[in-house]
Order: C-alpha cells, then sequence, then structure tokens
C-alpha cells in the first residue's frame, strides 16, 4: 500500500455527491485508520442495513405544488437553525486531518450546521469553541466518576457548549472485527485531549477462567438510568440522550426530562443485529412527543426527506463528513454538508414540500397505497 497522500487543496471537478469522497480519503489514511472510520462490529449487518434500509424507502413525486418562499429553516431546542442537518460526533479526528475537530469545526461553520464535538475528541474543547461560528454541541460518555463528567459539564458552559448529547449505547465498544483485522491502534500522540489521562478504558481484560466481560472492571462503571437521571440534574443545557431503539427507552428517557433523543445504532458500531435506524424510527415516533433526531445511513438529501417523513426533526451525518475531513479539511466538511443541503431541497421541492413542516409520513410511498 502507497503512503497516504497529503489532503487536496482543490477539489476536483468529479466530486458531485457526498460519496464521491471516500476513493479521496480513503488515499489520505492509513489501511487500518480507513477500517476504524468505515467499519462496524461483527458481521456488520446494521452498518450494512443502515445504507439499505433508505434504499428500500419509495417517495412520492407530487408536482405543481406553490413552492413560492420554500426553506428549510426550523426552530430545535430553543435555537434556530438553518437546516436540519448536524454534524455527528465522531472521535479523534485528527486521525483523520491535522486540523482534526478545528477543521470540522470551520466546516460546519461555514454552512451554519451545529457541531457535536465528541467525548473522545483529540482537540481541546476550548480551541475548537474558539473557531467554531455555528453552535458547538458536546458528547459525554457516563464512563468516569461523576466528578470527571461534572468538571466537562462546567468546562462545556463556560465554552459556550449550547447542547449536551450523552451517548447510552456503547457501554462496551462492541466487537469490531474489520478495525482488529487491520491492526487498528490510536498512534501515541492522538488521545482524548479533554479527559484525564488514562481515563479512556483500555479494554476488556480478564484472568483465565473468569468471564472476559461480566468479571471486568469495566462493569461496575457501565452506566444505568439512575446515571442519566443524575445527568439530568446537573446541567441546564438542553440534554440529548444518544443510542436509543426501542419506544420503551425512549419514553423512559422522555419521563426523566431529556429534551430530545438520538435515534441511532451508533452507525453500526454498537450492537450487531439491531435494525436500522431508519426502521426503528416510526415506532419510536408515534409514541414519543419529544424532537427525534436521526443518524445512521445518511448518504444523500434524499434519505434526510426519508427520516424527516418518518418523524425526525433533524439528522446527524457521520462518515460522509468525516470523509470530506480526511480529504479536504475544512473544505470537505463544508462541500460534503453543502452537497447534502442542496439534494435536500431538490427532494423537497421534488416531492411538494415547501418546508419542512410540509415533510410528513404521505411523503412516502406504500406499495399497498396504489397510488
Ligand atoms: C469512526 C467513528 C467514530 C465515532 N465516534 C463516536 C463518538 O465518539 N461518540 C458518539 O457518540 N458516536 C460516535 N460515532 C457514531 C456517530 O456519532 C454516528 O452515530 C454515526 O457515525 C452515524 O452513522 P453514519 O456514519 O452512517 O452517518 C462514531 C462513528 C464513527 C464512524
Amino acid at each position: 500500500m502507497n503512503a497516504p497522500l497529503p489532503p487536496l487543496t482543490r477539489i476536483p471537478a468529479e466530486i458531485v455527491a457526498a460519496a464521491d469522497y471516500l476513493p479521496h480519503a480513503q488515499a489520505r489514511v492509513s489501511e487500518a485508520t480507513w477500517a476504524w472510520l468505515c467499519g462496524g462490529t461483527g458481521d456488520e449487518q446494521t452498518l450494512r442495513d443502515n445504507i439499505d434500509a433508505f434504499s428500500r424507502i419509495r417517495l412520492h413525486a407530487r408536482p405543481l405544488a406553490d413552492l413560492r418562499d420554500g426553506h428549510t429553516t426550523l426552530e430545535l431546542l430553543g435555537q434556530p437553525l438553518v437546516h436540519p442537518i448536524i454534524v455527528a460526533p465522531v472521535a479523534y479526528q485528527r486521525l483523520l486531518h491535522p486540523d482534526g475537530e478545528r477543521a470540522t469545526a470551520l466546516g460546519a461553520s461555514a454552512l451554519r450546521a451545529p457541531m457535536v464535538l465528541s467525548h473522545h475528541a483529540s482537540m481541546r474543547l476550548e480551541d475548537v469553541a474558539a473557531i467554531a461560528q455555528s453552535p458547538l454541541w458536546l458528547q459525554i460518555y457516563l464512563e468516569g466518576d461523576r466528578g470527571q463528567t461534572r468538571a466537562l459539564l462546567q468546562r462545556a458552559q463556560a465554552a459556550g457548549v449550547r447542547v449536551i448529547v450523552v451517548t447510552v449505547d456503547t457501554p462496551v465498544a462492541g466487537v469490531r472485527n474489520r478495525e482488529q483485522r487491520a491492526g487498528f491502534m490510536l498512534p501515541p500522540q492522538v488521545t482524548a485531549v479533554n479527559l484525564p489521562e488514562g481515563s479512556v478504558s483500555a479494554g476488556v481484560t480478564a484472568r483465565p477462567g473468569e468471564s472476559p466481560v461480566f468479571a471486568s472492571e469495566m462493569v461496575p462503571r457501565m452506566p444505568t438510568w439512575a446515571d442519566l437521571e443524575w445527568l439530568r440534574g446537573e446541567t441546564r443545557l438542553p440534554l440529548v440522550v444518544k443510542g436509543i431503539l426501542h419506544p420503551d427507552d425512549a419514553l423512559r428517557a422522555a419521563k426523566l426530562g431529556v429534551d430530545a433523543i438520538v435515534v441511532s445504532n451508533h452507525g453500526g458500531r454498537a450492537l450487531d443485529g439491531v435494525p436500522a435506524s431508519i426502521d426503528a424510527l416510526p415506532a419510536i415516533a408515534d409514541r414519543v412527543a419529544l424532537p427525534l433526531l436521526l443518524d445512521g445511513g445518511i448518504r444523500r438529501g434524499g434519505d434526510i426527506l426519508k427520516a424527516l417523513a418518518m418523524g425526525a426533526r433533524a439528522v446527524l451525518v457521520g462518515r460522509s463528513c468525516m470523509a470530506g475531513l480526511a480529504a479536504a479539511g475544512a473544505v470537505g466538511v463544508a462541500h460534503v454538508l453543502h452537497i447534502l443541503r442542496t439534494e435536500l431541497e431538490m427532494a423537497m421541492v421534488l416531492a411538494g414540500c415547501r418546508d419542512l413542516s410540509a415533510i410528513g409520513r404521505e411523503v412516502v410511498w406504500h406499495p399497498a397505497s396504489r397510488c
């Protein structure tokens, strides 16, 4: 394999869709980093299903609608947004580009998209906040002690973070076979710099004969509903729970007073075999009145239209933005977001939707409806 190329300084004209960034990104990172970015868990059933499920959904085209004054604006968690596209939290972005999370923040700012900074970010929260011109949200895991979480929440508030996102679907990392086969390891210069040294779990270890997971030191540290309740009491910022797929869990989170839910399977990186998040969304939307966000498998603006039609208020985009980052830094992130937003607007026009409030389940075509 050739050594990774330097980031693009000019966007080639043949990049016209988000997926067109993939080969340019792949040429700029090591084989192991590519496996980390693109891989899922186990046999990657859920990873594949996140994409396939979108392609199974069909839409109605509705010509001749009056679309004057059309727009994609919305209000989410008390904040005005110009479109419903958010950059998902992705760990260790300096693996993908030397400017890491700061480049992502710049790219997101150019498109006025909120960015969710990962708990495992490789750049300091304050440094990313200083460059971000669009709303910065912070994602956390409830994995350290409460004092550590409290300190991070205080830093977030001081840095002007607008929303806290707590990810609950990966108390263990899951079986990341693609990464393991590629020999992925974090290089020593890329670390989770916002956390005390040594606080990110090195993984599961067990003595011979012991249960490798249940007997490990990690189990007592895995978060429970009581921890979520504690967190709700700790911050006055809007609190979003990421990684819910079951309607009963969504209802329980709503009762605890969270402000929104991200219906997500962690991009196929948590439990392999769970449904695509777009397939899990309607049952949750039927039972929970909270704003729902969705991520997993968004590759086209048409996918965003489908997600909104099924009950999401907005979507998070992970790997597509990261392909833009790896290929071309901030410009690549901005371009991916621009492509997705343009495609969403095109899809809205062709589906006869003047604004986001016009997008409902009737936009989705059902074979049984015969029309
Ligand atoms: C390489 C990688 C690292 C990720 N790191 C985090 C993380 O630190 N925190 C988190 O909540 N989600 C993390 N995610 C999950 C994303 O936030 C998001 O749920 C997922 O990427 C959405 O699917 P998509 O990549 O198909 O858009 C990560 C995803 C990838 C691909």
